[in-house]
């Protein structure tokens, strides 16, 4: 077995070989990540619309995000977890941000936890980081700002919008940030975030220069059938195949195929006898 994955391991990837990182929300999709060596596993707000079926990030709490932290780090995995702060779980004050992150340690056995926003949030990461806890940053196209952005818009394309973003990111590295992921940015300016910082940067839809990227599984698997990012690479069509088996399996139970004598249990033909014996000197009673 391989040494579990740790955040200063991450840091220390910089300049080294590309990052890897998937969203898994529950055991089922840790694992399947995990079996591929992939380097972090994200349970990413990003479930309130995969998995809950909400229009956007904002309705998971940190109880939501728990439940599904909980059921990811039962499975043990090599690959370190983060872990997302839902969206005002961190806003209403530095104590409550630290509390709130010390819960998705001490009860999801987060290895690090993930929070989006620059400066505005710099005392929020330094009281989160003097805990003992390491944090993720989340820059450019931060969908729990969906309303004060006004939809989900490509992020720092302006020079002022650019400029903002690399001293957001400057700002989170030297706070003690162990990696900053950067979301629907232009590839040019990821890259000069990423050689500008002395911490990895994550892409996702920012372009191949990061020094790693992340995927939601459900849209790299290809699980569902709604339209994806111009950012996503379907990796595979799963949900065409599930649909084929289920209507499959559909098909064998309407005939009487399914289930056949291999997928039967049967009862030893002494207590069937039996039984049948006693029922029907029931009926004659
Ligand atoms: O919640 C999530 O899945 C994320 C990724 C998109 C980075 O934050």
């Amino acid at each position: 077995m391989s040494e579990k994955i740790t955040a200063p391991a991450i840091l220390a990837r910089k300049n080294g070989q590309k990052l890897t990182m998937v969203t898994a929300y529950d055991a089922t999709s840790a694992q399947i990540a995990d079996s591929a060596a992939v380097d972090m596993l994200l349970v990413g707000d990003s479930l309130g619309m995969v998995v809950l079926g909400y229009e956007d990030t904002l309705a998971v709490t940190v109880d939501i995000i728990l439940h599904h932290a909980s059921a990811v780090t039962r499975t043990n995995p090599n690959a370190l977890v983060v872990v997302d702060m839902p969206w005002l779980s961190y806003h209403v004050s530095v104590e409550e941000s630290v509390c709130n992150a010390g819960r998705l340690v001490r009860e999801g056995k987060a290895g690090a936890v993930k929070l989006e926003g620059g400066r505005k949030r710099l005392p929020v990461v330094r009281a989160i980081l003097d805990a003992e806890i390491p944090v993720m940053g989340h820059l450019g196209l931060t969908p729990q700002s969906v309303h004060a952005m006004g939809g989900y818009k490509v992020q720092g394309k302006s020079i002022q919008a650019a400029r903002d973003l690399i001293a957001d990111a400057r700002a989170l590295a030297q706070a003690g940030v162990f990696a900053i992921v950067l979301e629907g940015i232009p590839d040019s300016l990821a890259q000069i975030v990423t050689q500008e910082v002395a911490v990895p940067t994550i892409g996702i839809g920012a372009g191949p220069h990061c020094d790693g990227q992340v995927l939601v599984f459900h849209d790299l698997l290809g699980l569902h059938k709604q339209p994806v990012a111009k950012f996503v690479r379907k990796y595979a069509n799963l949900a065409d195949t599930a649909i084929e088996a289920i209507q499959r399996y559909s098909a064998d139970v309407r005939e009487g195929s399914f289930p056949a004598e291999k997928e039967t249990y049967h009862m030893e033909k002494s207590v069937l006898e039996a039984l049948l014996k006693e029922r029907e000197q029931n009926i004659e009673d």
